[in-house]
C-alpha cells in the first residue's frame, strides 16, 4: 500500500514536472519556426533551426511517453487472448533473445480462456519482464512462459472465486538475492548501470490498476519467476 502511495504521488508530480515543461518547449517550438521563415531557403542556418524544432519534437514524444508511464491512463479492459499478446512481444525482442543465444519457450494450456484485461497496458507489464528477464542473461539461458487457468485460486482474498489465470514468466539469469527482493518493486530501484528502475514499479502499478497482482521468486545463480494473476472474468458469447 505504503509503495502504491508512493508511486501515486511520484506520478502526480512528474506529470506535473513533464506538463510544466511542455509547455516552454511549445514556445521555443513557435519562435523557431518563425525565424526559420525568415531564412533564403539555401542558408546553413535553416538547417539548424530545423533540427531544434525536430529536437524539440522528440522531447515532446519523450515527455507523452514518460507521462503515460508515470501516470497511466484508467484501463480500458477488453477480452484478448494471451497467445496472441505474449507472441506479439517475443516477437519484437525475438531478434535480440537469438542474438544472444536465449531459448524460448511458450506453454499455452489448451482452451485457456480469453482474459479480461487492458491490452496495451498488459503489453507493456510482459514487455517489462521480457527485458528484466534479457538483462539477467547476458551469456544466454532459458526464458519460459507458462500459464494457466486455476479454478479454485483467486487473486485477492475478497474476490468472489471464479478462479484465475496465471501467467508465470521465469528466466534462468543471474537470480536476485534475499535483500534486493524487498526492493525491485519499488520506483527507481535498479542495480543495472543503465537502468531507470521503473519497469517493475510501473508493471506492479498497472497488474494492480486492472484487479491483478505479480509476485516473484528467484534464486541467486538459478534464476527468477514472476508470477502473474489475473481474476478470471467469464466472456458473455451471444452469437
Ligand atoms: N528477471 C530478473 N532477474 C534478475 N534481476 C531482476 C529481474 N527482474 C528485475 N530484476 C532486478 O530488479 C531491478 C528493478 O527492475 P526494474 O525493471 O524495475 O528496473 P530496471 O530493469 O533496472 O530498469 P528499467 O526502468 O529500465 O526497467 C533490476 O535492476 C534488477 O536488479
Ligand atoms: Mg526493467
Amino acid at each position: 500500500m505504503e509503495r502504491m502511495d508512493r508511486l501515486a504521488t511520484l506520478g502526480e508530480l512528474s506529470a506535473g514536472i513533464a506538463h510544466e515543461i511542455r509547455n516552454p518547449l511549445a514556445g521555443i517550438k513557435t519562435s523557431a519556426q518563425v525565424l526559420e521563415e525568415s531564412f533564403s531557403p539555401g542558408d546553413f542556418r535553416s538547417q539548424l533551426v530545423s533540427r531544434i524544432v525536430k529536437e524539440i519534437d522528440r522531447s515532446n514524444k519523450l515527455l507523452q511517453r514518460f507521462f503515460n508511464f508515470a501516470k497511466p491512463n484508467r484501463p480500458k479492459p477488453g477480452f484478448h487472448s494471451l497467445k496472441n499478446i505474449v507472441d506479439g512481444v517475443f516477437l519484437l525482442l525475438a531478434p535480440r533473445l537469438m542474438k544472444r543465444k536465449i531459448e524460448y519457450s511458450c506453454e499455452i494450456e489448451e482452451g485457456l480462456p480469453n482474459i479480461y484485461i487492458d491490452e496495451s497496458q498488459f503489453e507493456q507489464v510482459i514487455l517489462n519482464l521480457f527485458l528484466n528477464a534479457y538483462d539477467a542473461m547476458p551469456d544466454g539461458g532459458n526464458l519460459n512462459v507458462k500459464t494457466w487457468y486455476d479454478k479454485s485460486g483467486r487473486v485477492m482474498a475478497e474476490q468472489e472465486s471464479k478462479g484465475v489465470v496465471i501467467i508465470l514468466i521465469s528466466d534462468t539469469g543471474k537470480g536476485i538475492s534475499q535483500e534486493k527482493l524487498e526492493r525491485i518493486f519499488d520506483p527507481f530501484y535498479t542495480s543495472k548501470s543503465d537502468g531507470v528502475g521503473l519497469g517493475l514499479s510501473i508493471s506492479s502499478r498497472l497488474l494492480e490498476e486492472n484487479q491483478s497482482k505479480i509476485e516473484v521468486n528467484s534464486v541467486p545463480g538459478e534464476g527468477s519467476a514472476f508470477k502473474i494473476m489475473l481474476p478470471f472474468v467469464q466472456e458473455d458469447r451471444q452469437e
